[in-house]
């Protein structure tokens, strides 16, 4: 199977204050066309950091030390100019999906407005709100005229959410990264933008890397899993080789939180 993230030995040292935090220390990571791959770990793992960096999308951090590699279909997206970093991005390549999407959306501005912008410029006035429309459909929004004419206020956290997915899915990605997509949500709209997700992994060949630290969805929704610790990959595997036998004492404790989280008389965490 042709790779179409392969992210190799990438470290990303972070200056915070006078320390140095290595909040990402040599992570190899490999996802292919249309696979759904997991990240699963604790809060502070390196996760968000990892994502962020291998799709350039760092916010303004000081970094104290960059180096690995990151190559989608083969190029190096951390060594990447502007210039290819913006063509990249336009069309086919990777989108991520945030955990609060309000913070994600313009609150000024109707939702249709916002993804008509994001289809610009490969498709005009038309064809834009047409598109749209039926991205809104794709990911399970029915009444896709009516959320149009909607600002994000007016959205449900469970639609927002979905309108922030339709919006990724703008540039047709081939590579859909979401970093904890559920996390705000209740339980219920979780099943719901889990199914979401699934749907355009399976149906639409959209491969993902699904980022959390709730095993439950990582498992809904992964075929494989990396398992970060202090930013490193302390594990990967399938995800029934890793609920049968986790090699790494820190996967088998997450395992056990995970079923005792499970059991009758919790409530399900988020
Ligand atoms: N902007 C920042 N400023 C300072 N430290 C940061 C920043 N971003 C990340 N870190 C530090 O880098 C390390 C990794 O953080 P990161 O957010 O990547 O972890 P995470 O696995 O995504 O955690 P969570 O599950 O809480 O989202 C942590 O020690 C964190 O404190
Ligand atoms: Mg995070």
């Amino acid at each position: 199977m042709a790779a179409l993230l392969d992210a190799r030995q990438v470290k990303v040292h972070l200056r915070v204050g006078d320390r140095i935090v290595r909040a990402v220390d040599g992570v190899d990571i490999i996802v292919n066309a249309g696979e759904c791959v997991g990240i699963l770990g604790e809060s502070g793992s390196g996760k968000t950091t990892f994502a962020r960096a291998v799709t350039r999308l760092m916010p303004n951090v000081e970094l104290a030390h960059l180096s690995g590699q990151a190559l989608f279909e083969g190029r190096d997206v951390l060594a990447m100019g502007d210039g290819d970093l913006r063509r990249l991005r336009r069309h086919g390549s990777f989108s991520m999906v945030f955990q609060d999407p309000l913070s994600h959306l313009n609150p000024t501005r109707k939702i249709g407005s916002q993804m008509e912008e994001a289809l610009r410029p490969a498709w005009d006035r038309r064809g834009a709100k047409a598109r749209a429309a039926e991205l809104l459909r794709q990911v399970g929004l029915g009444d896709a005229e009516r959320v149009l004419r909607l600002y994000p206020h007016e959205l449900s956290g469970g639609m927002r959410q979905r309108a922030l997915i339709a919006m990724a899915l703008a540039p047709e990605p081939k590579l859909l990264v979401a970093d904890e997509p559920t996390t705000a949500l209740d339980a219920t709209v979780q099943i719901q933008v889990i199914e979401t997700l699934r749907r355009l992994n399976r149906e639409n060949g959209v491969a993902m890397l699904v980022i959390s630290h709730n095993l439950g969805l990582v498992a809904e929704l992964c075929d494989r899993v990396y398992v970060m610790y202090g930013g490193k990959v302390v594990e990967s595997a399938g995800i029934i080789e890793l609920f049968e036998a986790p090699k790494d004492p820190y996967t088998a404790s997450l395992i056990e939180a995970g079923r005792r989280l499970l059991q009758p008389g919790y409530e399900v965490a988020s």
